[in-house]
Protein backbone atom coordinates (compact mmCIF):
# COMPACT_ATOMS: atom_id res chain seq x y z
CA UNK A 1 0.00 0.00 0.00
CA UNK A 2 0.96 3.44 -0.92
CA UNK A 3 2.30 4.95 3.06
CA UNK A 4 0.81 8.44 1.18
CA UNK A 5 -2.83 6.83 0.85
CA UNK A 6 -4.99 7.26 4.04
CA UNK A 7 -5.50 4.13 5.42
CA UNK A 8 -9.12 3.99 7.27
CA UNK A 9 -11.29 5.66 4.41
CA UNK A 10 -13.64 8.68 5.54
CA UNK A 11 -16.33 7.31 3.36
CA UNK A 12 -18.96 6.53 5.25
CA UNK A 13 -18.34 8.01 8.29
CA UNK A 14 -20.76 10.47 9.64
CA UNK A 15 -18.80 13.78 11.33
CA UNK A 16 -19.38 16.67 13.36
CA UNK A 17 -17.49 19.88 13.32
CA UNK A 18 -18.59 22.44 15.35
CA UNK A 19 -17.38 25.88 15.06
CA UNK A 20 -17.60 25.52 11.60
CA UNK A 21 -18.86 28.71 10.39
CA UNK A 22 -15.03 29.94 10.14
CA UNK A 23 -11.38 29.17 10.13
CA UNK A 24 -9.76 25.89 11.24
CA UNK A 25 -13.55 24.48 11.93
CA UNK A 26 -14.94 25.73 8.20
CA UNK A 27 -11.31 24.42 6.55
CA UNK A 28 -11.77 20.84 8.28
CA UNK A 29 -15.42 20.46 7.07
CA UNK A 30 -14.08 20.97 3.71
CA UNK A 31 -11.29 18.48 4.34
CA UNK A 32 -13.71 15.89 5.97
CA UNK A 33 -16.15 16.18 3.02
CA UNK A 34 -13.87 16.18 0.17
CA UNK A 35 -12.17 13.13 1.54
CA UNK A 36 -15.56 11.21 1.39
CA UNK A 37 -17.36 11.93 4.77
CA UNK A 38 -20.41 13.31 5.61
CA UNK A 39 -20.26 16.61 7.56
CA UNK A 40 -22.70 18.06 10.17
CA UNK A 41 -21.78 21.61 10.76
CA UNK A 42 -21.92 23.76 14.00
CA UNK A 43 -21.89 27.28 14.69
CA UNK A 44 -23.84 30.37 16.30
CA UNK A 45 -24.20 32.05 12.76
CA UNK A 46 -26.52 30.12 10.81
CA UNK A 47 -26.28 32.13 7.06
CA UNK A 48 -22.40 30.96 7.23
CA UNK A 49 -23.00 27.69 7.67
CA UNK A 50 -25.87 27.39 5.06
CA UNK A 51 -23.48 29.01 2.84
CA UNK A 52 -20.88 26.12 3.81
CA UNK A 53 -24.30 23.34 3.76
CA UNK A 54 -24.82 24.73 0.33
CA UNK A 55 -20.86 24.75 -0.81
CA UNK A 56 -20.33 21.18 0.12
CA UNK A 57 -23.61 20.22 -1.21
CA UNK A 58 -25.68 16.46 -0.41
CA UNK A 59 -23.02 15.52 2.02
CA UNK A 60 -23.60 18.62 4.28
CA UNK A 61 -26.00 19.32 6.93
CA UNK A 62 -26.14 22.01 9.79
CA UNK A 63 -27.08 23.18 13.12
CA UNK A 64 -26.85 26.68 14.55
CA UNK A 65 -26.61 26.21 18.32
CA UNK A 66 -24.38 27.34 20.70
CA UNK A 67 -21.88 24.74 22.28
CA UNK A 68 -22.26 27.08 25.70
CA UNK A 69 -25.81 25.58 25.86
CA UNK A 70 -25.61 21.91 26.88
CA UNK A 71 -29.35 21.23 26.25
CA UNK A 72 -28.58 22.77 22.55
CA UNK A 73 -25.71 20.50 22.14
CA UNK A 74 -27.23 17.54 23.51
CA UNK A 75 -29.96 18.15 20.88
CA UNK A 76 -27.67 17.54 18.01
CA UNK A 77 -26.37 14.46 18.78
CA UNK A 78 -29.82 12.87 19.77
CA UNK A 79 -30.48 9.33 18.05
CA UNK A 80 -27.28 10.30 15.43
CA UNK A 81 -24.40 7.81 15.21
CA UNK A 82 -21.68 10.28 14.60
CA UNK A 83 -18.58 8.73 14.96
CA UNK A 84 -16.11 11.46 13.89
CA UNK A 85 -16.23 14.62 16.58
CA UNK A 86 -13.84 17.01 16.30
CA UNK A 87 -15.05 20.00 19.34
CA UNK A 88 -13.10 22.93 17.60
CA UNK A 89 -15.44 26.08 18.52
CA UNK A 90 -13.78 28.13 20.52
CA UNK A 91 -12.37 31.59 21.04
CA UNK A 92 -10.25 34.16 23.25
CA UNK A 93 -11.42 37.59 24.14
CA UNK A 94 -9.34 40.40 25.44
CA UNK A 95 -5.25 40.22 26.48
CA UNK A 96 -5.23 42.27 29.85
CA UNK A 97 -3.73 41.79 32.89
CA UNK A 98 -5.41 39.37 35.04
CA UNK A 99 -6.40 41.93 37.63
CA UNK A 100 -7.69 44.20 34.25
CA UNK A 101 -9.75 41.30 33.04
CA UNK A 102 -13.19 41.81 32.23
CA UNK A 103 -15.19 38.96 33.74
CA UNK A 104 -17.78 39.01 31.53
CA UNK A 105 -14.67 37.92 28.41
CA UNK A 106 -13.78 35.35 30.87
CA UNK A 107 -17.42 33.49 30.96
CA UNK A 108 -17.46 33.66 27.10
CA UNK A 109 -13.75 31.55 27.19
CA UNK A 110 -14.31 29.14 29.70
CA UNK A 111 -18.02 28.88 28.81
CA UNK A 112 -16.88 28.32 25.08
CA UNK A 113 -13.62 26.33 25.39
CA UNK A 114 -14.04 24.45 28.59
CA UNK A 115 -17.88 23.94 29.11
CA UNK A 116 -18.45 23.84 25.17
CA UNK A 117 -16.05 20.79 24.70
CA UNK A 118 -17.31 19.30 27.95
CA UNK A 119 -20.97 19.82 26.32
CA UNK A 120 -19.86 18.11 22.80
CA UNK A 121 -17.53 15.63 24.20
CA UNK A 122 -20.78 14.44 26.44
CA UNK A 123 -22.96 14.28 23.68
CA UNK A 124 -20.42 12.48 21.51
CA UNK A 125 -19.74 9.77 23.52
CA UNK A 126 -22.68 7.58 23.70
CA UNK A 127 -22.79 7.05 19.94
CA UNK A 128 -18.98 6.37 20.10
CA UNK A 129 -19.05 4.17 23.02
CA UNK A 130 -21.87 2.28 21.16
CA UNK A 131 -19.89 1.43 17.86
CA UNK A 132 -16.76 0.48 19.85
CA UNK A 133 -14.61 3.17 17.37
CA UNK A 134 -14.80 6.41 16.13
CA UNK A 135 -12.92 10.07 16.74
CA UNK A 136 -13.18 12.59 19.36
CA UNK A 137 -10.62 15.44 18.33
CA UNK A 138 -10.41 18.92 20.52
CA UNK A 139 -8.85 21.75 19.10
CA UNK A 140 -6.29 22.72 21.71
CA UNK A 141 -3.37 25.25 21.30
CA UNK A 142 0.35 25.99 22.35
CA UNK A 143 -1.09 28.40 24.40
CA UNK A 144 -2.54 25.64 26.46
CA UNK A 145 1.61 24.27 26.61
CA UNK A 146 3.02 27.73 27.07
CA UNK A 147 1.59 31.02 29.08
CA UNK A 148 2.26 34.68 27.81
CA UNK A 149 1.55 37.80 28.79
CA UNK A 150 -2.19 38.75 28.61
CA UNK A 151 -3.17 35.25 28.12
CA UNK A 152 -4.08 34.48 31.55
CA UNK A 153 -7.66 32.77 31.08
CA UNK A 154 -7.25 31.88 27.73
CA UNK A 155 -4.43 30.34 28.16
CA UNK A 156 -6.05 28.47 31.34
CA UNK A 157 -9.47 27.44 29.11
CA UNK A 158 -6.29 25.76 26.82
CA UNK A 159 -4.63 23.76 29.49
CA UNK A 160 -8.02 22.49 30.07
CA UNK A 161 -8.72 21.54 26.92
CA UNK A 162 -5.57 19.44 27.52
CA UNK A 163 -6.46 17.88 30.68
CA UNK A 164 -10.08 16.82 29.54
CA UNK A 165 -8.10 15.09 26.23
CA UNK A 166 -5.70 13.19 28.77
CA UNK A 167 -9.35 12.33 31.13
CA UNK A 168 -10.84 11.20 28.01
CA UNK A 169 -8.20 8.86 27.40
CA UNK A 170 -8.29 7.05 30.67
CA UNK A 171 -11.69 7.30 31.43
CA UNK A 172 -12.55 5.96 28.11
CA UNK A 173 -9.54 3.23 28.44
CA UNK A 174 -10.84 -0.02 26.11
CA UNK A 175 -13.88 1.69 24.61
CA UNK A 176 -12.27 1.42 21.50
CA UNK A 177 -12.37 5.54 20.59
CA UNK A 178 -9.79 7.58 19.74
CA UNK A 179 -9.09 10.59 21.05
CA UNK A 180 -6.79 13.30 19.70
CA UNK A 181 -5.78 17.21 20.41
CA UNK A 182 -4.60 19.19 17.72
CA UNK A 183 -2.01 22.43 19.12
CA UNK A 184 -1.41 24.86 16.81
CA UNK A 185 0.31 28.28 17.04
CA UNK A 186 -0.65 31.19 14.88
CA UNK A 187 -3.61 30.32 12.15
CA UNK A 188 -4.43 32.80 10.49
CA UNK A 189 -8.47 32.84 10.85
CA UNK A 190 -10.87 35.37 12.73
CA UNK A 191 -9.84 34.27 16.19
CA UNK A 192 -7.34 38.05 16.49
CA UNK A 193 -10.36 39.40 15.03
CA UNK A 194 -12.44 38.15 17.87
CA UNK A 195 -10.19 38.42 20.40
CA UNK A 196 -8.61 42.29 19.84
CA UNK A 197 -11.83 43.58 18.25
CA UNK A 198 -10.32 45.86 15.67
CA UNK A 199 -9.06 44.50 12.29
CA UNK A 200 -5.76 46.70 12.51
CA UNK A 201 -5.00 45.17 15.64
CA UNK A 202 -5.89 41.58 14.10
CA UNK A 203 -3.39 41.81 11.14
CA UNK A 204 -0.43 43.03 13.34
CA UNK A 205 -0.30 39.74 15.17
CA UNK A 206 0.52 38.14 11.19
CA UNK A 207 2.47 40.96 10.60
CA UNK A 208 6.24 40.27 8.94
CA UNK A 209 5.70 36.57 9.65
CA UNK A 210 3.99 33.23 7.69
CA UNK A 211 1.13 31.70 10.09
CA UNK A 212 -0.46 28.33 9.64
CA UNK A 213 -3.51 28.58 7.47
CA UNK A 214 -6.88 26.81 8.77
CA UNK A 215 -6.30 24.16 5.72
CA UNK A 216 -2.48 23.29 7.14
CA UNK A 217 -4.38 22.41 10.84
CA UNK A 218 -7.37 20.44 8.75
CA UNK A 219 -5.18 18.43 7.40
CA UNK A 220 -3.40 17.50 10.32
CA UNK A 221 -7.10 16.89 11.41
CA UNK A 222 -7.81 14.82 8.17
CA UNK A 223 -4.17 12.68 8.78
CA UNK A 224 -4.97 11.45 12.39
CA UNK A 225 -8.25 10.37 11.44
CA UNK A 226 -7.37 8.44 8.64
CA UNK A 227 -4.98 6.43 10.21
CA UNK A 228 -5.61 2.84 10.92
CA UNK A 229 -8.17 1.59 13.12
CA UNK A 230 -4.49 0.71 16.03
CA UNK A 231 -3.05 3.76 15.43
CA UNK A 232 -4.41 6.47 18.00
CA UNK A 233 -2.64 9.96 16.90
CA UNK A 234 -3.29 11.59 20.30
CA UNK A 235 -1.18 14.50 19.99
CA UNK A 236 -0.32 17.33 17.57
CA UNK A 237 1.50 20.49 18.21
CA UNK A 238 2.01 22.45 14.73
CA UNK A 239 3.79 25.66 14.78
CA UNK A 240 4.38 28.04 11.89
CA UNK A 241 8.03 27.42 11.11
CA UNK A 242 8.71 31.27 12.35
CA UNK A 243 7.45 30.72 16.01
CA UNK A 244 9.73 28.94 18.42
CA UNK A 245 7.39 29.69 21.37
CA UNK A 246 4.34 31.31 22.43
CA UNK A 247 6.41 34.86 22.53
CA UNK A 248 9.12 34.14 20.08
CA UNK A 249 7.96 34.89 16.33
CA UNK A 250 10.29 35.61 13.94
CA UNK A 251 9.09 39.06 11.91
CA UNK A 252 10.53 40.60 9.29
CA UNK A 253 13.53 38.30 9.23
CA UNK A 254 14.56 39.44 12.88
N1 LIG B 1 -6.22 30.97 15.19
C1 LIG B 1 -5.27 30.56 16.00
O1 LIG B 1 -4.15 31.12 16.01
C2 LIG B 1 -5.51 29.38 16.90
C3 LIG B 1 -4.39 28.77 17.48
C4 LIG B 1 -4.58 27.69 18.32
C5 LIG B 1 -5.86 27.22 18.57
N2 LIG B 1 -6.93 27.84 18.02
C6 LIG B 1 -8.26 27.30 18.34
O2 LIG B 1 -8.87 26.85 17.14
C7 LIG B 1 -10.28 26.86 17.30
C8 LIG B 1 -10.91 27.53 16.09
O3 LIG B 1 -10.53 28.89 16.06
P1 LIG B 1 -10.22 29.69 14.70
O4 LIG B 1 -8.82 30.13 14.77
O5 LIG B 1 -10.69 28.93 13.53
O6 LIG B 1 -11.11 31.01 14.96
P2 LIG B 1 -12.39 31.59 14.20
O7 LIG B 1 -12.08 31.80 12.76
O8 LIG B 1 -12.80 32.78 14.99
O9 LIG B 1 -13.47 30.44 14.34
C9 LIG B 1 -14.06 30.14 15.59
C10 LIG B 1 -15.30 29.28 15.37
O10 LIG B 1 -15.86 28.94 16.64
C11 LIG B 1 -17.25 29.23 16.60
N3 LIG B 1 -17.75 29.56 17.93
C12 LIG B 1 -17.28 30.48 18.81
N4 LIG B 1 -18.05 30.50 19.90
C13 LIG B 1 -19.03 29.56 19.72
C14 LIG B 1 -20.14 29.13 20.50
N5 LIG B 1 -20.39 29.65 21.70
N6 LIG B 1 -20.94 28.17 20.00
C15 LIG B 1 -20.70 27.64 18.77
N7 LIG B 1 -19.67 28.00 17.99
C16 LIG B 1 -18.85 28.97 18.47
C17 LIG B 1 -17.38 30.41 15.64
O11 LIG B 1 -18.68 30.43 15.06
P3 LIG B 1 -19.87 31.42 15.42
O12 LIG B 1 -19.26 32.74 15.82
O13 LIG B 1 -20.66 31.47 14.15
O14 LIG B 1 -20.60 30.74 16.52
C18 LIG B 1 -16.37 30.01 14.58
O15 LIG B 1 -16.94 29.12 13.66
C19 LIG B 1 -10.56 27.56 18.63
O16 LIG B 1 -10.80 26.57 19.62
C20 LIG B 1 -9.24 28.29 18.92
O17 LIG B 1 -9.06 28.50 20.29
C21 LIG B 1 -6.79 28.90 17.18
Amino acid sequence: MNAQQDQLPLSGRRAVVTGASSGIGRATARALAAAGANVHLVARRKERLLELVEELGACASCSAADVRDAEAVSEIFDGQSYDLVVANAGLGKGVAPLHEGDTDDWADMIDTNVKGVLHTARAALPALRAAGHGDLVLLGSVAGRQVYPGGNVYNASKHAVRAIYEALRLDEFGSGIRFTTVDPGLVETEFSLVRLGDQDAADRVYDGMTPLTPEDVADAIRYAVTRPPHVNIGEIVLWPTEQASTRDVHRNGH
